[in-house]
């Protein structure tokens, strides 16, 4: 026997929608996928029953705390205080319902999530070197996968609810009865704003944004800058984009259980 017929034959990735060789990984490759699956799941069960709700999402003492799945608040038949300037005035639904396709465009178009959610919802493929559950692979060029395209549109629109959640979180030093307070409700929308605009600084399409399609930086040093101090973020998007989603669900559950009177918003100063 030579040596070429006596070695194994080794075949990276194994086979595309076949059942045979899915893979000769020996690690737990499917830890990854079963996390992802768990906490997207639980995070849209959870973020859907929130916005069914309509109620619990304001809390107008010692200081205003408004949930940030009802910010802005832009139905008439919002709770007075937690209402913006505008209001639609025939809106019998959830005012949740009205702004909730631009935070959710903006996560379901996110290129981090797409990976993820591909590899633990679709097995296409679940992990490196394992087979992918389907026979053939059509990308996104076809709709309505074609759509993940609106992302940078989505970035866009995100941009504006970061202001306006960073407004709540400055109204949420003003005290009902007048002069300033920081309750433990100030700094949980204090932590979500932040780690809001982490995830959409840290967003591959900011950072082509300021640094993409320039031939040299020289002429752009104002783009350089950006793209410098962006970069960095840029690699920890993953961390951002988990961080921000638990907490934002975290903000809801804590204002909700103000808003119901099960829990008391504690006073800082
Ligand atoms: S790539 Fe994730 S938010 Fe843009």
């Amino acid at each position: 026997m030579t040596a070429v017929e006596s070695s194994t034959k080794v075949v990276l990735g194994g086979t595309r929608g076949g059942p045979e060789a899915a893979t000769l990984r020996q690690d737990r490759w499917w830890l990854q996928p079963v996390i992802t699956v768990s906490v997207l799941t639980a995070f849209v069960i959870y973020s859907t029953w929130a916005a069914f709700q309509n109620r619990y999402y304001f809390v107008a003492s010692p200081v205003h705390l408004v949930s940030p799945f009802y910010s802005p608040c832009l139905a008439s038949t919002c709770t007075p205080g937690s209402k913006i300037g505008f209001a639609f005035s025939g809106w019998t639904l959830s005012p949740a319902l009205l702004i909730l396709i631009f935070p959710l465009g903006f996560r379901l178009t996110c290129y981090y999530y797409r990976r993820s959610y591909y590899r633990a919802f679709w097995w296409s493929p679940p992990a490196c070197a394992v087979s992918d559950a389907h026979g053939a692979y059509s990308g996104e060029t076809r709709f309505p996968l074609i759509m993940q395209n609106l992302h940078r549109y989505f970035f866009y629109a995100g941009l504006v609810f970061n202001v306006l959640l960073t407004y709540d979180a400055v109204d949420a030093f003003r005290q009902s009865g007048g002069g300033i307070a920081m309750t433990v409700g100030t700094l949980v929308l204090c932590v979500n704003a932040t780690l809001l605009w982490l995830y959409s600084l840290s967003c591959h399409a900011c950072r082509h944004l300021c640094g993409g399609g320039v031939k040299s930086f020289k002429a752009h040093p104002l783009r350089y800058r950006f793209w410098k101090f962006l970069t960095p973020l840029n690699v920890k998007h993953m961390n951002f984009a988990w961080a921000s989603l638990v907490f934002v669900a975290l903000t809801d559950v804590y204002v909700r259980l103000v808003a119901s009177g099960a829990l008391t918003d504690y006073k800082i100063f």
